[in-house]
């Protein structure tokens, strides 16, 4: 979703701006733009379209501009275009303004502005907070203050960034459930959405809380709430690297992202798997195990990808240790006054750990009196701040809009946690054994699974120009199957569903013809004949089979067109392994049709609206 960067300091700020912007692209944007403080005048640069569409626009712009915001925009409010791009500015352009979020109000506050007399150029809720914003300041107020004052009447979520013409040596930044983060510099401040845009110039960051608004200079920040009390921020280090956030030798981040499993997996459990005691540790649940051998009953919130990790740790957290589990569409929770008892847990799962309608099921559940934990990748994220305990998955940053490495972990760490609860409540310490040996197994296992592009490659040929595919899969691997058609859909625009293997005949039987591709995720478990048998109905009907299977079934040999074979695993783990070659068929079919892998169409890495 929308990203931001500001900069003030002593360098010319056009190219860390710039740099910024290229390090956001991943979060999903259609239009982007600049505004400097030049002299003792604003320009703002913007256009629809790439970042790099905006650096041609400002080839033989030259600037000494020591001072200023950048954005890329996600179309919420008016169409994508250059006019709608921010930054925007008031009518005397004095004050420019960049927003991720939405103002709910904007309506209210706008007729309000019209009666004043106030022109608009744009069709965004942005650019009604900018004149806003200028009312205030009119009344002699300085814009740290004239900021305050509007956003104290303002509903709904935002990031913004502000500058004046009038006060050249600062930025005011706020926020409201959008993130927020400063970097620390030597005589030089930076703000963005996240920390990737501002790794290459520091590791000190300030994280912004909710109704918190800051005023930053060249060599200090002063910190406030909306409501004008002031607060002090700690500083603390991040352990990021800049390697981390480039593609290194690989075309794209989600094909870097998917080779990377093995190593994020490893991360993920690296001390946490007690192999003797057939047990595991989990730092962030430590002084909590009291609290969790009282939990009558787990509540999983999440969204996409995350909440088909959160099935498979149903499935895992149900069997391992005997707790009812439901997971939630966070979207839905929020909305529907679900009924939260005083032993329930709510366990929310999120690799950016902002997204919006994780976090607002979050509050609800607070709202109500339960406990929430999180399983979060971003350290740092409000989702891990919010949450009073949880585990990170350590699977290190998530670049590629289409989540992959993120799922791997988080079901990994739904093992760890399954474990864990399952040994509190009488699991036999042999099993907790043969558990922990399999979860120090995977990252290998994981290897092997990588090594089928020849045979994805060939499933790719022959169905590149197919308009659909299902997706069937039993137990662990019904969510592997929704997880799979989630896949092609985002990047390779291929309507794509998933089901139950066996619900099949319950209604999309009626699309099998000698057209459509199903995939079967049919590993040697204990449903295999079950899920054979559901082959052969598709058989019967001319469908086309691709299995993924065990390496050690030579019977679906006979059975599938196409069969691609991934090392034998837990029931539980299955989808860490059954899902690579899913993630590859996605990659590779994106690529044979000339999609943009890293930047789908309207998607956004982080969602941080409703
Ligand atoms: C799919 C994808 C999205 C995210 C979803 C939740 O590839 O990336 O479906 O999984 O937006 O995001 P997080 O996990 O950051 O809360």
């Amino acid at each position: 979703m929308c990203g931001i960067i500001g900069y003030i300091g002593y360098k010319n700020s056009l190219p860390i701006l710039l740099d910024g912007l290229r390090r956001l692209e991943y979060r999903g944007y259609d239009s982007a733009g600049i505004a400097l403080i030049e002299n003792d005048k604003i320009e703002i640069l913007k256009k629809a379209g790439k970042v790099s569409d905006l650096q041609d626009k400002l080839k033989n712009y030259s600037s000494q501009s020591t001072i200023g915001i950048g954005h890329t925009r996600w179309a919420t409010h008016g169409a994508p275009n250059d006019i709608n791009a921010h930054p925007h500015n008031n009518s005397d352009n004095s004050i420019a303004l960049i927003h991720n979020g939405i103002i709910e109000n904007y309506q209210t506050i706008k007729k309000k502005l019209l009666k004043d007399g106030c022109k608009f150029q744009s069709e965004t809720d942005t650019e009604v907070l900018v004149h806003f914003i200028s009312s205030f300041y009119k009344n002699g107020n300085d814009l740290f203050t004239a900021t305050r004052l509007a956003l104290s009447e303002v509903e709904g979520a935002y990031a913004i960034l502000v500058i004046s013409a009038k006060e050249k040596n600062k930025i005011i930044a706020a926020r409201k459930g959008s993130p927020l983060v400063l970097g620390i510099g030597e005589n030089e401040m930076f703000v963005a959405s996240d920390a990737s845009a501002l790794i290459s110039y520091t590791n000190k960051v300030v994280y912004l809380d909710d109704e918190e608004i800051v005023q930053l200079t060249s060599n200090n920040f002063v910190t406030k709430t909306i409501t004008d009390e002031e607060i002090e921020k700690q500083i603390e280090k991040i352990d990021l690297e800049i390697g981390q956030i480039e593609k290194n030798n690989f075309d794209h981040f989600m094909l870097k992202e998917i080779y990377e499993q093995p190593e994020s997996v490893k991360n993920s459990i690296r001390g946490r798997v007690l192999l003797e005691e057939g047990d595991a540790k989990l730092g962030g649940l430590q002084d909590f195990h009291d609290q969790l051998k009282k939990t009558k009953r787990i509540i999983i919130t999440s969204c996409g990808t995350s909440w088909h990790a959160s099935l498979v740790g149903e499935y895992i957290i149900e069997q391992m240790a005997g707790i009812p589990v439901e997971v939630e569409y966070a979207s839905e929770f929020r909305y529907r006054s679900p009924v939260i008892n005083s032993d329930d847990l709510i366990w929310s799962v999120s690799q950016s750990g902002e997204t919006a309608d994780t976090l607002a099921s979050i509050r609800e559940a607070k709202n109500k009196g339960a406990k929430t934990f999180g399983i979060v990748n971003v350290v740092g994220s409000s989702i891990a701040r919010e949450t009073s305990a949880g585990v990170y998955i350590h699977a290190g940053p998530e670049i590629g809009v289409a989540s992959t490495k993120a799922f791997t972990s988080q079901v990994a760490v739904f093992g760890l946690i399954g474990l864990l609860l399952g040994r509190q409540r009488g699991m036999q310490i042999d099993q907790g054994r043969i558990i922990a040996n399999e979860i120090i197994s995977l990252p290998e296992k994981i290897k092997k699974a990588l090594n089928c592009v020849d045979q994805v490659k060939k499933i790719v040929d022959e169905f590149k120009n197919t308009s659909n595919f299902l997706f069937l899969g039993r137990g662990t691997n019904f969510p592997t199957a929704l997880e799979g058609a989630l896949k092609l859909k985002e990047i390779s625009y291929i309507h794509a569903e998933g089901y139950p293997a066996a619900e099949m005949k319950h209604g999309p039987i009626a699309l099998i013809d000698d057209k459509m591709p199903v995939v079967f995720i049919v590993p040697k478990d204990n449903l295999y004949d079950k899920v054979m048998s559901n082959i052969q109905e598709v058989r019967a009907r001319g469908g086309r089979i691709i299995a993924i299977a065990n390496d050690d079934d030579d019977e679906i040999d006979n059975f599938a067109e196409f069969v691609i074979k991934v090392p034998r695993t837990l029931n539980y783990f299955g989808p860490i392994l059954n899902i690579i070659p899913l993630q590859l068929l996605a990659y590779y079919m994106a690529i044979a049709r000339g999609c943009n892998v890293d930047q789908p169409r309207n998607l956004a890495k982080s969602v941080t609206v409703e």
